[in-house]
């Protein structure tokens, strides 16, 4: 038997189990030795399993919250595309780097890529985006749409909302959408996106959208402590990782599928409802010129459309747009 595979099957016979299993019964069930038992529960706690053991009794999984890893992520995924090309990383760049690098090699539409760790995560606006070990969901996944490049943005809105609603769904949080794809929890920020994309005659080779989500985050970096917050600060508890993840694609999915079968019609009256900057004040930075007004809608394309004080209404791209009251 394969290591990985006879450890997964160690795995899964203690999730299978309410109660604890004797080192004896799982050795036999196995076909393989009770040292062997020991090795395997040894290497599933040094993943994050919490395995406990008692004498007389044997092994119960307790507790597999803090662990990330491609059995977790795929168990009970109920996405039809996405995701079924799978792949978990320790560490990377940047998760939409990698992806790029499988697109270049011809991956499949719907391929994810999740980290652990990403060593340059990237933000928008050349940011950078903090992505540590142990306290966040950073991953992106390959699109192949028949679609012009301009109907892109609509797609990152749907991943937005995606992941606006499934955040409302497994946590009960008040999440909601900052303009055009920041989720936001209070004024604080709680999940970006990144989508990149490449084209040729005017028509998309392949879009990537990258989405970082502060899960387990306890303390963040001075220059951002202002700004961003986390699921755990929100609730008071540790969220398990891959769980909400599997929630976040399937809702993501959903939108993104909604969008592609009914283009803009499709998510804009519920991306609208959960949208944060509609009704505020923006400041509008367009060239040399800085004008203010109130948000009003989404438009047709992705922009928001602002009612300026002379009366007039321009819409805007997300580049040029500050939102009053949120970071
Ligand atoms: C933003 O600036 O709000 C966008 C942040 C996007 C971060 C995610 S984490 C996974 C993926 N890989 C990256 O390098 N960036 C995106």
């Amino acid at each position: 038997m394969k290591e990985n595979s006879a450890k997964d099957k160690v795995l899964l016979l203690l999730k299978g189990s309410n109660d604890y299993i004797s080192g004896e019964e799982l050795s036999k069930r196995m076909g393989i030795t009770r040292s062997a038992i020991w090795k395997y529960i040894k290497a599933l706690r040094s993943e994050g399993y919490e395995i406990d053991s008692v004498t007389n009794k044997g092994y119960k999984l307790i507790n597999s919250t803090g662990v990330l890893n491609a059995m977790e992520l795929e168990e009970g995924l109920q996405t039809k595309v996405l995701g079924k090309r799978l792949v978990f990383l320790q560490s990377v760049d940047s998760t939409n780097q990698e992806v790029k690098r499988l697109a270049a090699q011809d991956a499949p539409h719907g391929t994810v890529v999740v980290a652990e760790q990403q060593f340059t995560g990237k933000g928008r606006l050349g940011r950078v985006w903090n992505s540590p070990p142990g306290t966040g969901i950073w991953f992106s996944f390959l699109l192949r749409p028949q679609l012009p490049p301009s109907k892109v943005a609509g797609i990152t809105l749907a991943a937005g909302l995606g992941v606006c609603m499934a955040i409302r769904q497994y946590t009960g949080l008040n999440a909601l959408i900052k303009w055009p794809n920041d989720v936001i929890i209070g004024n604080k920020k709680i999940c970006g996106i990144l989508t990149e994309m490449t084209a040729e005659d005017n028509r998309i080779d392949y879009a990537v959208v990258g989405i970082g989500i502060n899960v387990n985050t306890k303390e963040f970096a001075p220059e951002i402590r202002s700004k961003a917050t986390s699921l755990a600060i929100e609730t008071g508890s540790d969220i398990n990782r891959a769980e909400l993840f599997k929630t976040v694609l399937k809702y993501v999915e959903h939108y993104i599928d909604l969008y592609l079968t009914d283009l803009e019609k499709g998510i804009l009256p519920q991306y609208t409802g959960l949208c944060a900057t509609i009704g505020r004040r923006v400041k509008v930075v367009r060239g040399n010129s800085t004008f203010e007004g109130e948000a009003v809608s989404i438009g047709d394309h992705g922009d928001l459309n602002v009612k300026l004080d002379n009366g007039s209404t321009v819409a805007v791209n997300s580049g040029e747009v500050t939102v009053q009251g949120i970071y």
